[in-house]
C-alpha cells in the first residue's frame, strides 16, 4: 500500500476508537450499546445502521435463518429503533444473490397514488408550492415496504416462519430501545416539524436525551398486525384504515384501494463488469444501478491507481463521468412500467466511451444550466448481510427525507414517506438533492418516482466480493462507486473504502462537494485551474460493506464511522 494508503490506515484506526469509545460512553461508564464499526469473522456478517437491527439480524441467522429472512427482520426492526430512514410506511430496493451465484433484485418502492398529476406541487402560475412535495400528507407515495418484505419471504425464506422475523421489532417497540445521542438530537430538532404536521398523540413528542427509552406502542400494534396477517395487516383492515384516515386530516391522496392495489416486483438487476469484476446492482425505478455501471465503464479505461488516490487527476476524471451520468439520468430515467428507459444503450460500453470521447484531462467541462442546491441529509439506510451459507442481501431502504413527510399515521405509530419529491415535479426543477429531471420522471397516477439507490454485489472470479450500498440522496451513487473503486483500484480493506473520506459531483449544481479532509490543498488547488468550483460540506454518506476474501474463508464487515452503525459477524 502507498505511504498515502498507510496514513489512511493510521487516521482510520484512531477514528474507529473515538466513535467506539463515544457510542460506549454514555450514562456515566454504562456502554449504551456495543458497537463495532470493523469485524473480521468466518462465516456471516450483518452491518447496519443501528446496534439493535445489527443484533436482530444475527439472531435470525444464528437461529438458521438465511440472509432473506435476516434482511426482512432487520428492516422491520429499522422501523423502530431507526424511525429516521428506517420504516415500513416507506419503500427500498433489494439485491439478494444466492449461494449458486443466482442474482435477483426486488422493487417495493412507493407508487403515487391513483389520484396524483404531473402539476400537483404547481400552483396557478405553474411554480412549485413550498414543501407541497417534502412535507406533510401528499407528500407520501404508497408504500412499498411490507408488501415487499411479505414477497420476498415467500419466495426466498429458509425459516418459513414469518412471524419469527416480526416479533423482534414488536419486542423492541413494546419495551423500548434507548435512544443515541445523535438519534436523540434528531428527534428535538424535529419537533416543530412533528407539531406542525400531526394532529394526534405519537411516541415522538417531548424532549429528547441520550439514552432515554423510545416506547412505541401503536407501532407495536401496528407491527402485531402484520406478524399476523402478513401483507394484509398492512395493506387492509384497521392499518390501512388508520393510514386512509390520517390522509384525511391532513388532505393527502392515499386510498384504500390504492393499499389493495399496491405490488412490489422482482426486476432484472443491472449486471455490468468492471476490471474483470462483475457488478450486480438495481435496474429502474433506481437510477442508481444504471449510474454505476457507467460511471465504472468511463473510468475502466483509465489507470486510477496510477493517477493516485483522489489525486487531481483522478477526481477530475471521476468528476467529469459523474457530470455526463448524472446528465443522462435527468433525461432517461424514469419508472419503466412508465417511460421507456434505454438501459441497454445507457450501459453499453461502447455509449459510454463515446460519451467520454471529448473529455479534456486538462479542463473541466461546463454543465449549462442554472444552479441548483444540494440538501445535505443521512436520511435513507443501507444494510449489508451475508449468511453462512454463502447467500447475500444488499438493501437500501427508505422514507426519503428524515422522518419522511414527518406524519405519523395517528394510532399506527408509523411515519410516512416523502417520496413524491423524487418525482420531477416540474421539469427542471430541482428536488430536494438537487436533481432535475423532466418527461421520464414526472409525477403519473400509479408510478414510481425515480430513486438513487444503489444496493450492489460484487463478483470476482464468479464469487462472492462485496456487499455494499449507503443512503445519502444523490450522492448515493458517487459513494458507492468510490467505496467499490477504493478495494478494486486502490487495494483498500472493506474498512479503509468505507471510512476513506469522500467527494461528489452531479452534474447540476456544477460543482464538487468534498468532505472537510477528502481532498489536500494542493489537488484542490490544482482542480480549481482546470476550472472546476469546490465546496467542502458535511459527511457523505454512510457506507455498510462486506468483503469475502480467501476464498470465502475472511469475512470483513465495515459500518460506517460517521455516525452509530454496526457490524458483528459469527
Ligand atoms: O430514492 C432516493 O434516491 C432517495 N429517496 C433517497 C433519499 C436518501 O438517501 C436520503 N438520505 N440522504
Amino acid at each position: 500500500m502507498s505511504t498515502k494508503g498507510q496514513l489512511y490506515v493510521g487516521i482510520i484506526i484512531i477514528c474507529t476508537l473515538i466513535a467506539t469509545i463515544g457510542c460506549k460512553k454514555s450514562n456515566g461508564d454504562q456502554p449504551l450499546y456495543d458497537i463495532t464499526k470493523t469485524v473480521v469473522d468466518d462465516s456471516a456478517m450483518v452491518v447496519t445502521a443501528h446496534p439493535e437491527a445489527t443484533r436482530i439480524g444475527l439472531e435470525i441467522l444464528k437461529a438458521g435463518g438465511n440472509a432473506v429472512d435476516a434482511s426482512i427482520a432487520v428492516q422491520m426492526a429499522l422501523a423502530v429503533c431507526y424511525p429516521v430512514a428506517g420504516n415500513i410506511g416507506g419503500g427500498g430496493f433489494m439485491i439478494y444473490r444466492d449461494n449458486m451465484g443466482n442474482a435477483y433484485s426486488l422493487d417495493y418502492r412507493e407508487k403515487a397514488p391513483s389520484a396524483a398529476f404531473p402539476d400537483m406541487y404547481l400552483d396557478s402560475l405553474k411554480n412549485p408550492i413550498d414543501k407541497l412535495s417534502t412535507k406533510g400528507h401528499l407528500a407520501a407515495g404508497v408504500p412499498g415496504t411490507v408488501d415487499g418484505m411479505y414477497r420476498a419471504f415467500q419466495r426466498f425464506s429458509k425459516l418459513k416462519d414469518w412471524k419469527r422475523l416480526i416479533q423482534p421489532a414488536i419486542d423492541l417497540a413494546e419495551n423500548g430501545y434507548k435512544v443515541t445521542e445523535r438519534q436523540a438530537g434528531a428527534y428535538n430538532r424535529y419537533q416543530d416539524d412533528f407539531k406542525k404536521y400531526n394532529t394526534q398523540d405519537h411516541a415522538f413528542t417531548g424532549e429528547w436525551e441520550k439514552g432515554q427509552l423510545l416506547i412505541q406502542k401503536n407501532l407495536a400494534e401496528t407491527l402485531k398486525r402484520i406478524r399476523d396477517n402478513g401483507r394484509d395487516g398492512f395493506y387492509t383492515g384497521k392499518t390501512a384504515e388508520l393510514l386512509v384516515a390520517e390522509m384525511n386530516r391532513g388532505n393527502g391522496m392515499i386510498t384504500l384501494e390504492d393499499l389493495q392495489n399496491y405490488e412490489s416486483k422482482w426486476r432484472d438487476p443491472i449486471k455490468t463488469t468492471y476490471r474483470g469484476h462483475t457488478v450486480i446492482s438495481m435496474p429502474p425505478p433506481s437510477s442508481g444501478g444504471i449510474a454505476l455501471s457507467q460511471l465504472l465503464s468511463m473510468v475502466e479505461p483509465y489507470n486510477l491507481r496510477q493517477m493516485g488516490f483522489q489525486s487531481p487527476e483522478s477526481v477530475h476524471l471521476i468528476v467529469e463521468a459523474e457530470r455526463r451520468v448524472y446528465a443522462d439520468r435527468a433525461e432517461y430515467l424514469g419508472d419503466p412500467d412508465f417511460f421507456s428507459v434505454p438501459i441497454d444503450t445507457l450501459t453499453s460500453k461502447y455509449y459510454t466511451a463515446s460519451r467520454m470521447a471529448d473529455f479534456n484531462k486538462e479542463k473541466a467541462s461546463v454543465s449549462d444550466s442554472t444552479e441548483a442546491g444540494v440538501i445535505e441529509s443521512e436520511e435513507t439506510t443501507h444494510y449489508s448481510i451475508l449468511d453462512p451459507y454463502g447467500n447475500a442481501v444488499s438493501m437500501t431502504t427508505t422514507l426519503n427525507g428524515g422522518f419522511g413527510s414527518t406524519t405519523i399515521v395517528g394510532g399506527g405509530g408509523f411515519f410516512l414517506n416523502n417520496e413524491m419529491d423524487d418525482f420531477s415535479i416540474k421539469p427542471g426543477v430541482p428536488n430536494m438533492f438537487g436533481l432535475v429531471g423532466a418527461e421520464a420522471n414526472k409525477v403519473e397516477a400509479g408510478k414510481r418516482m425515480l430513486s438513487s439507490m444503489t444496493p450492489s454485489i460484487v463478483e470476482k472470479d464468479g464469487s462472492l466480493y462485496i456487499v455494499v450500498g449507503t443512503p445519502g440522496g444523490s450522492t448515493i451513487i458517487t459513494s458507492v462507486f468510490q467505496t467499490i473503486i477504493n478495494i478494486i483500484d486502490y487495494d483498500m480493506s472493506a474498512t479503509e473504502a468505507v471510512q476513506a473520506p469522500r467527494f461528489h459531483s452531479q452534474w447540476l449544481p456544477d460543482m464538487i462537494f468534498h468532505e472537510d479532509d477528502a481532498l489536500s490543498e494542493e489537488t484542490r488547488m490544482a482542480l480549481s485551474e482546470m476550472g472546476h468550483e469546490l465546496s467542502q460540506r458535511g459527511k457523505i454518506g454512510k457506507v455498510e460493506a462486506i468483503l469475502v476474501s480467501e476464498g470465502g474463508k475472511v469475512v470483513e464487515g465495515a459500518a460506517d464511522i460517521r455516525a452509530d452503525d454496526d457490524a458483528k459477524g459469527f
